[in-house]
């Protein structure tokens, strides 16, 4: 999410929330290393409260009681432990009309950060960013399910807090991030392709597209002079992009816009419209190479029917509708890519039959079907019970890894 916050200013409303969060996230996180620091200092002049900490299991505490439950008894109650980039609400919201708003079909859940919730809270969420480990509950009880909630890469999320023992190890229950392996999928915040006629996406819930294909008016690439439009302001990665597009620009031309190159663009709107009038391409290439992290860069391509060109560390096929988009791991080399980009360039037949999926697919930017999810799967009491035994194994030691700098 660091990536799209600044990548995107031109773009979306939320962008502009997103590049507040931006702003926030940095001073959050350095007041959090200057925190824990002193945290650590203190715990090692005081070696009592370490043996606490450390040895820390936290006791299931069965002792509780029917009676406790003071809402609604219809509803299961899902409290936010700490906050999400300042966000108290997660930006999902309180209560229970988030649930309604979303038209989830499941809704009778209720959403608080009242603390003196907690031993009537069926779900409990860790917003693994700003997670402060000498504030943790001091008990649970076994009902309740702890959910690991993240939505930026392992190659950018501080791993300081799975690395404690008490956290790492058979602390929570559930994950709730854009990793497809989740127990509850929660990628809606970068935009989701929808299907619209009987096709579906393999990455989404099973989800088929009502009725019929749409007739979607063509995409008008008339007015299209440009080649490629790269909006970018975080120049070194450690998915190397820059070095990628550095090569690129040998063979084509790159507008690069941002931080990294020399265009600007006056504003959001602006920004927004002139990929939609002027540009065939939009490059949309990730921070960093992880399983399954494919952001909004992927989807704003769409939204503005400029084709991405994307590379990440991930299948692009389970995520985006066939013939969409062009995958740069497709090509031997940055010299093939650009030779299919220029034959694209020439031949619009070509060219256009790169918006065919348009017909059964949509793109929506505000769905909340990870929270639908998440109060669907809380209500559902059959499920088993789920631990895991070692999520820093889970997200950052994963097998398939981020494909960090050597
Ligand atoms: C919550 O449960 C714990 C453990 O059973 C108990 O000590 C505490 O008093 C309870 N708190 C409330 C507010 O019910
Ligand atoms: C972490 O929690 C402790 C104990 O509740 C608190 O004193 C400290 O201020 C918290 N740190 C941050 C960064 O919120
Ligand atoms: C943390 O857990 C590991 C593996 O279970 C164990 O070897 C180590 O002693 C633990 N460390 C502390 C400080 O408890
Ligand atoms: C979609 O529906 C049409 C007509 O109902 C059918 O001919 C076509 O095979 C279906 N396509 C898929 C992928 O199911
Ligand atoms: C396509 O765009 C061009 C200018 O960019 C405009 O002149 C033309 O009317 C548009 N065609 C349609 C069908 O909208
Ligand atoms: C800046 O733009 C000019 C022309 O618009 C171009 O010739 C030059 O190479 C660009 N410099 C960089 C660093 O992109
Ligand atoms: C792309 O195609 C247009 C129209 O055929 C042409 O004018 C332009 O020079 C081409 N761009 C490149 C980089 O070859
Ligand atoms: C949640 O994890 C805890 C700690 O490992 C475990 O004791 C509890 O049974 C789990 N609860 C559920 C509902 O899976």
């Amino acid at each position: 999410m660091s990536e799209r916050v600044s990548s995107y200013s031109c773009w979306l409303p939320p962008q502009i929330l997103a590049t507040l969060w931006r702003r926030k996230h940095k001073l959050l996180i350095l007041l959090l290393c200057y925190l824990f620091l002193i945290g650590v200092r203190q715990l090692e002049s005081n070696p009592d409260r370490v043996i606490e900490i450390e040895n820390n299991v936290i006791p299931n505490t069965d002792s509780y009681k029917q009676e406790e439950v003071s809402t609604s008894p219809t509803l299961k109650t899902i409290l936010y432990w700490n906050s999400f980039f300042g966000f108290k609400d997660f930006m999902f919201g309180f209560q229970q009309q988030p649930f309604i708003d979303a038209k989830c079909p499941v809704s009778t859940c209720y959403l608080t950060d009242d603390r003196t919730l907690f031993n009537q809270s069926d779900v409990v969420i860790f917003s693994i960013q700003g997670l402060n480990l000498t504030d943790l509950p001091s008990y649970r009880f076994s009902r309740q399910r702890f959910v690991f909630y993240e939505m930026e890469s392992p190659a950018t999320t501080d791993p300081l807090p799975l690395l404690h023992n008490l956290t790492r190890y058979g602390f929570f229950n559930w994950t709730m991030t854009y990793r497809l392996d989740s127990d509850i999928l929660n990628r809606d915040a970068y935009g989701v392709v929808v299907p619209v006629g009987n096709s579906t996406l393999s990455s989404e819930y099973p989800r088929r597209g009502a009725g019929p294909s749409r007739n979607y008016s063509p995409v008008n690439i008339s007015g299209k002079k440009k080649l490629a439009a790269w909006f970018v302001s975080n120049c070194v990665t450690s998915s190397h992009r820059e070095n990628y597009v550095k090569e690129l620009v040998k063979y084509i031309p790159v507008d690069i816009y941002g931080k990294c190159g020399n265009l600007t663009c006056a504003d959001q709107t602006r920004g927004r419209e002139m990929v939609r009038d002027d540009y065939k391409f939009y490059i949309g290439f990730e921070n960093s190479l992880c399983t399954d992290y494919v952001t909004e860069k992927l989807m704003v391509g769409f939204f503005y029917d400029a084709v991405p060109i994307v590379r990440g560390g991930v299948d692009y096929t389970l995520f985006a509708p066939p013939h969409s988009f062009i995958d740069v791991n497709d090509f031997a080399s940055p010299k093939q890519l650009a030779d299919y980009i220029l034959l694209l360039n020439e031949t619009d037949s070509l060219y256009v039959r790169y918006f065919d999926w348009k017909r059964d697919f949509t793109v929506e930017l505000y769905q909340k079907r990870g929270w639908c999810r998440l109060c669907e799967l809380a209500n559902d009491d059959t499920l088993p019970s789920r631990v895991y035994e070692d999520i820093y194994q889970w997200w950052v030691d994963d097998p398939v890894k981020c494909n960090l700098p050597q």
